[in-house]
């Protein structure tokens, strides 16, 4: 009897403390059963060393845009603003903004963004997506400027410019002659397609998330192999079908590049965010499971998983850093710890043996690979993942960041173009979250009809009033409304 009493006593202090636990916040149980990184103070002090000999190094300059560093002298090579990579390190500026709270970056970013915004028309090729989201997505999400936002807004449309409808992708490079190619989608532009999320996020435009839905949805199709691993490039003929799977950075044509494996793993995941569609988080786990599956002891892969002649070839620092964040997010979404664990054995690694830490290299990491045969090098995208990775560990696990001020207020923009034929846009901003109404009315009163009515949070959104036909020629009042507050503006409308 005794016995079955302790037995129950037992019982009722496990079921206490498992209900406990599970009550718990994220951080308390990730130090119960998940791996810490120990490293997160000295990372964050190598980026502040690494980036501040950077900007000296560009005699602070923000029309160069470090891309990768010469492998002889470790120092910045920089290209224009027009380069894939030129958006990442005023987003790498961002990020020590939100870990730090020190509002010289943030002055700094606020100049290597300022610089990037006349990229947003450029639709010569996909990575207007990566270009855009990392300098001015990331600052808009952080300050809540209105004019990224706009900038964004553009990048998106000539992003979404790029899409087929009868193929269900965005073409993501003009082919050249040499690339022998009709429709080439590369697994790189699930990346650019978070320009399009964060877009529709803000706006009214439905047609911009259905892009990136059906591009992603394309390249789970045809991207990826049976075991998870996936391809680089897939060419597609006019009405859709698959004319070539290949790689041209990686090893071969059946081989397994790993940064665009790690572009899947990140890609995925951050589409799944956006959407909670459950293919795309099946996508996430299948890619992740093969890379990590077919990681090296030191968890930082070979610049191609398959590579015959591995371990005499280079290594992709950025691979494992795009990888690590991807990993850590896919953790918030699964609940698996071997995504959490991998992710943090990857920046220890990282950290402890591909950092600059005792070099004068101005690249926080080391030994990346641009392509098949090229040298290791420090490169802008592998740092600024490491440090999106750092960010969302803290995050993660609970830490504390500064406060950062945005610049936020009720506010009603003037429609523009105005007057207006055909269409007209505008912006608002709401600082407080709750039930939004914007309604057009006629210079008698009436009614017209009404642009938006649901939930917002705090931000800034975008407003494209598309069809102008319906209207009589006439001056027109808008009015943007929220608990008791009220602003309106006029606009014309000329047939
Ligand atoms: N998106 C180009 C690359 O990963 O090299």
């Amino acid at each position: 009897m005794k016995a079955l009493y302790t037995i129950h006593l037992f019982l009722f202090f496990f079921l206490f403390f498992f209900n406990f636990s599970v009550e718990f916040s994220f951080s308390q149980i990730s130090s119960q059963r998940l791996h810490d990184f120990h490293y997160l103070n000295e990372a964050v002090d190598l980026a502040d060393k690494k980036l501040t000999q950077t900007l000296q190094e560009l005699a602070f300059d923000p029309t160069l845009h470090p891309a990768h560093t010469d492998p002889e002298t470790g120092k910045w090579i920089s290209h224009t603003r027009n380069e894939w990579t030129s958006g990442y390190f005023a987003g790498s500026l961002w990020y020590m903004y939100q870990l730090t709270g020190d509002e010289k970056w943030k002055d700094y970013a606020s100049m290597w963004t300022e610089d990037m915004k006349s990229t947003a028309n450029m639709s010569n090729d996909h990575d207007v997506g990566l270009r855009i989201f990392g300098s001015l997505g990331n600052g808009y999400i952080l300050t809540q400027n209105r004019q990224y936002l706009r900038a964004v807004m553009q990048g998106a449309n000539s992003l979404a410019s790029r899409y087929n409808p009868d193929i269900k992708a965005i073409k993501s490079w003009d082919p050249w002659e040499s690339l022998n190619a009709n429709y080439p989608v590369i697994i790189d532009n699930m990346m650019n397609l978070e320009l399009l999320f964060l877009a529709a996020k803000y706006s009214e435009k439905e047609e911009w998330l259905n892009i990136a839905v059906e591009h992603a949805k394309t390249t789970y199709k045809h991207h990826f192999r049976e075991n998870g691993s996936t391809y680089h490039i897939v060419d597609f003929d006019d009405q859709g079908n698959v004319n070539r799977k290949f790689t041209i950075q990686g090893y071969g044509p059946n081989s397994v590049w790993a940064r665009g494996q790690g572009w899947a793993i990140y890609g995925f995941t951050m589409a799944y965010r956006y959407t909670k569609r459950p293919d795309f988080l099946e996508a996430a786990i299948k890619a992740a499971e093969y890379f990590i599956a077919n990681l090296p002891d030191d968890n930082i892969p070979w610049y191609d998983f398959l590579e015959p002649s591995i371990p005499s070839t280079t290594k992709d620092a950025s691979a494992a850093s795009v990888a690590a964040s991807g990993l850590m997010e896919l953790y918030s979404f699964t609940d698996q710890p071997k995504y959490f664990d991998t992710s943090v054995n990857i920046l220890s690694s990282l950290m402890t043996h591909y950092s600059s830490q005792n070099t004068s290299d101005s690249s926080i990491l080391l030994r990346s690979t641009i392509h098949r045969g090229d040298k290791e090098r420090g490169t802008v995208y592998a740092d600024y993942y490491f440090l999106e990775a750092i960010k969302r560990y803290k995050e993660i696990t609970g830490g504390v960041f500064p406060q950062i001020e945005t610049e936020l207020s009720f506010y009603l923009e003037q429609n523009y173009p105005n007057p207006f034929n055909s269409q007209t846009q505008f912006y608002y901003s709401v600082e407080e979250a709750g039930e939004v109404q914007i309604d057009l009315y006629n210079l008698a009163g009436k009614k017209i009809k009404t642009l938006f009515n649901g939930r917002r949070e705090p931000g800034t959104y975008f407003i494209q009033l598309l069809d102008g036909s319906g209207l009589a020629s006439g001056f027109y009042i808008y009015t943007l409304r929220m608990n008791k507050k009220m602003a309106s503006k006029k606009m014309l409308h000329i047939k």
